[in-house]
């Protein structure tokens, strides 16, 4: 399947800088200060939002890009009129948050983390990009880069976990993956590099909350799957909703001019979050519309997503000479760039034909069930219960997300799906063809209180609850169906509306009566399985105590319910790993693993736990997931323990497979810099590589760690360290190795 990750095929001559330059300038010398203006302005295509009539609109010039609208020939239909009829005749961009997967659905982004392999996430895009831009659409509004260390926050199921390591090795590859090798590559859309900065810091995990990070996280550890990003030629970035020390990231100069184009050389555009430059006003940050305008346009924002703001007051600040003409064509070069890089002005249309077909491929779907596989992590498996044996006669398949299309597909599902994903239960079904397998949901799951996306998906999200007594008779009804089976598969979660934006929470408990259920199932005393769908860690304190099969799937997208039967069954073998730790509690968040170090080890014998009602302990650690076969890693070598000052040093270990099957092991190197100008992190994560091994075989890892991997940002130096210290290394299966070697920087 080669061909799924995109290569310049040469369809297309890439054009070099001073080509698009030159194009950009040609079109540009043809424009109204209006036309200029209307570049730097997204408009809704989307019925539910109120706006001015789209056609109309770009008729005038007034829009340079289209969002939430999905449909082929409506976009032709606009960009007839861009092209054909607006003053420029310059074309529409199209852009619609493909978040995972457009029509074939992949995991969420937080389970393909959970592969720790790039090369999934990178594949999973290109197919994305495949599929969406064959429907007409340029731009995506990806890949979500924000690290997330607290589990109550919704679109932790958005990105790549805790860890910016990782998150930047995802970031690259969703982005060549979205883009292929450059911006214009046939079958490809644009990449958008969002939420920037800092916004799933939110205090109290609250979607939209204020963000307070010093300069050295930011950049230690927000940061870099962004700069990973740019890296890889991301085309655009989008700025965050919220207040980032106090400033608006759509209104931050620091953010969006002085480290994103300044430090990091971007040479994209910069859309805002939708209605966020309008939204400086209500957040007490602009004056008025016009002072939001002025304020978001001089902090290096060129796009204003629908709020309006743009279109409404630039041109008066241009002409009573508050913003000079050239501010604004700063900006409207970035996006003609993108444009003509894109080969819109070439070829504007979508062929209304080719959808069909480019979603019936067949390795869509094959790529869409191996991702899923790589993604999931096995978390328990006392008495190796699992894998199963093709040979169970009498299966019972319990609980409300079993057969829950929504919960399967996971978050960003508003914009459509085809064909229909696979469910655990149709996926068990399918792979235990002569057996029984029995089926019953329990009680059914919901939010307390609806989100604004919930209104979108009426008849899914908001259709009646069950009253108290259907719920008992659901719970009874599960109960029996369990006690009549020889072995109970119990598929737990959170449903798609849980997760995501505006979907955080206060407890990370399994919602509703599923708990309840879950013992009540164990109680009967028939070997269970538990298979957890959803969108953040849970508090499952209980299940990893007395169950004796935990899986985590998360959402795992269209082929999602074969997946796990290919990995219940042992087809596949799980070898994922958590890109996040399980906090036992919602009160331990933000619980994550690479926190300082501090006076009293909380694990050592006078503090014993940082809270008096339990171990602070994580539930399972970042890092951490099983395998149905074994794996030692050994013979920790440093090939330098003196390393000079801006030089590399090499660390190897030995990993075998010590059991019966062939199986992936994710090898981790973590690092500690043991003293300097500021306390580092107790472990980082600075090396990982993804290996099958078969039954007996030994590999050898290699990392090497530079300058890149043993500097950082010094609070304290207030710049990029790198110090002449001494380090503890360590490899091994998660972080919480014991492997460890030391090495020495030395001057
Ligand atoms: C708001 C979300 O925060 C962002 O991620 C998304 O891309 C835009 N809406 C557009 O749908």
């Amino acid at each position: 399947m080669a061909d799924v990750v995109g290569k310049n095929t040469g369809a297309m001559a890439v054009p070099s800088e001073a080509e698009v330059a030159g194009r950009v300038e040609t079109i540009m010398s043809g424009m109204s200060l209006k036309e200029k203006i209307g570049q730097l302005t997204q408009i809704s295509g989307a019925p539910f939002f109120p706006g001015p009539e789209p056609a109309e609109v770009i008729r005038k010039g007034g829009a340079g890009s289209v969002l939430w609208l999905n449909d082929t020939q409506q976009f032709n239909a606009l960009q007839k009129i861009a092209v054909e009829e607006s003053p420029s005749k310059i074309p529409l961009l199209f852009a619609l948050d493909v978040i995972h997967g457009y029509r074939t659905i992949f995991p969420v982004p937080l389970a393909m983390a959970s592969s720790w392999d790039p090369s999934v996430a990178e594949r999973a895009q290109a197919v994305a990009a495949r599929e969406a831009r064959a429907a007409g659409l340029h731009w995506t509004f990806g890949p979500m880069l924000d690290i997330a260390r607290d589990a109550r926050w919704g679109r932790i199921v958005e990105g790549a976990g805790e860890d910016p390591c990782l998150g930047a090795a995802m970031a690259a590859a969703q982005v060549r993956g979205f883009q292929g090798p450059s911006v214009g590559t046939p079958d490809h859309v644009v990449a958008c590099a969002k939420h920037f900065a800092g916004y799933g810091a939110a205090d109290g995990g609250r979607d939209y909350d204020p963000v307070y990070l010093p300069e050295s996280r930011l950049r230690n550890v927000y940061f870099p799957p962004f700069q990973a990003a740019v890296k890889a030629g991301v085309g655009t970035f989008m700025s965050a909703y919220m207040d980032l020390n106090d400033v608006p990231a759509s209104g931050n100069r620091f953010l969006l001019s002085d480290v994103l184009r300044g430090e990091w050389g971007f040479k994209g555009f910069v859309v805002s979050d939708a209605m966020a430059v309008g939204n400086l006003v209500i957040e007490g940050f602009a004056r008025d519309g016009r002072d939001a305008a002025l304020r978001a346009l001089r902090a290096g924002l060129d796009m204003d997503m629908a709020s309006g703001t743009y279109p409404q007051h630039l041109a008066g600040l241009v002409e009573d000479g508050t913003l000079k003409l050239t501010d604004i064509e700063a900006a409207v070069r970035r996006i003609l760039s993108i444009k003509v890089r894109m080969g819109l002005f070439e070829q504007p249309y979508a062929d209304e034909s080719k959808l069909a077909q480019v979603v019936a491929m067949p390795e869509h779907r094959k790529e869409a069930r191996l991702a899923a596989q790589r993604s999931m992590v096995l978390l328990r498996n006392e008495g190796r219960l699992l894998p199963l044996s093709n040979s169970l006669k009498n299966v019972a398949v319990i609980g409300p997300v079993a057969d829950s299309m929504e919960a399967t597909e996971g978050s960003w599902m508003v914009f459509g799906h085809t064909p229909a994903a696979v469910t655990v239960i149709e996926g068990m079904r399918a792979r235990l063809s002569g057996a029984k397998v029995a089926y019953a949901p329990g009680p059914e799951i919901r939010r307390d209180i609806a989100s604004f996306f919930d209104d979108m998906l009426p008849g899914v999200n908001q259709k009646p609850g069950q009253t108290p007594e259907q719920a008992e008779a659901a719970f009874q009804t599960a109960v029996d169906t369990a006690r009549n089976a020889d072995l109970v598969v119990l598929v737990l979660g959170e449903e798609a509306n849980m997760a995501g934006e505006a979907a955080s929470r206060a407890s990370l408990n399994l919602p509703g009566r599923q708990e309840e259920l879950l013992k009540a199932v164990v109680a009967l005393g028939k070997p269970v399985v538990l298979v957890l769908l959803n969108g953040r860690p849970l508090s499952i304190v209980w299940a990893a105590e007395n169950v004796p099969a935990i899986l985590e799937a998360w959402e795992p997208g269209s082929e999602g319910g074969n997946a796990v039967a290919d990995i219940l069954f042992g087809v596949a073998n799980p070898g994922g790993k958590l890109p996040v730790t399980f906090p036992r509690k919602a009160g331990h968040a933000p619980l994550y693993y690479a926190r300082d170090l501090t006076h009293s080890p909380e694990d050592g014998p006078m503090y014993r736990s940082r809270y008096w009602d339990g171990p602070t302990t994580p539930l399972y650690p970042f890092g951490f997931g099983l395998s149905y076969t074994t794996f030692s890693i050994t013979n920790l070598k440093v090939t330098e323990p003196q390393v000079k000052l801006g030089n590399s040093v090499a660390v190897t270990a030995d990993v075998t497979n010590t059991g019966m099957l062939a199986g992936d092991e994710v090898v981790q190197l973590y690092i500690h810099q043991k003293a300097g100008s500021d306390s580092r992190p107790r472990r980082e994560l600075k090396g990982f590589e993804r290996l099958t091994l078969q039954p007996g075989e030994t590999k050898t890892v290699t990392f090497q760690l530079g300058p890149a991997e043993l500097g950082y940002w010094s609070t304290n130096a207030g710049k990029w360290l790198q110090e002449a210290e001494a380090f503890d290394v360590w490899v091994g299966a998660d972080s919480t190795a014991t492997l460890c070697a030391e090495f020495a920087v030395v001057a």
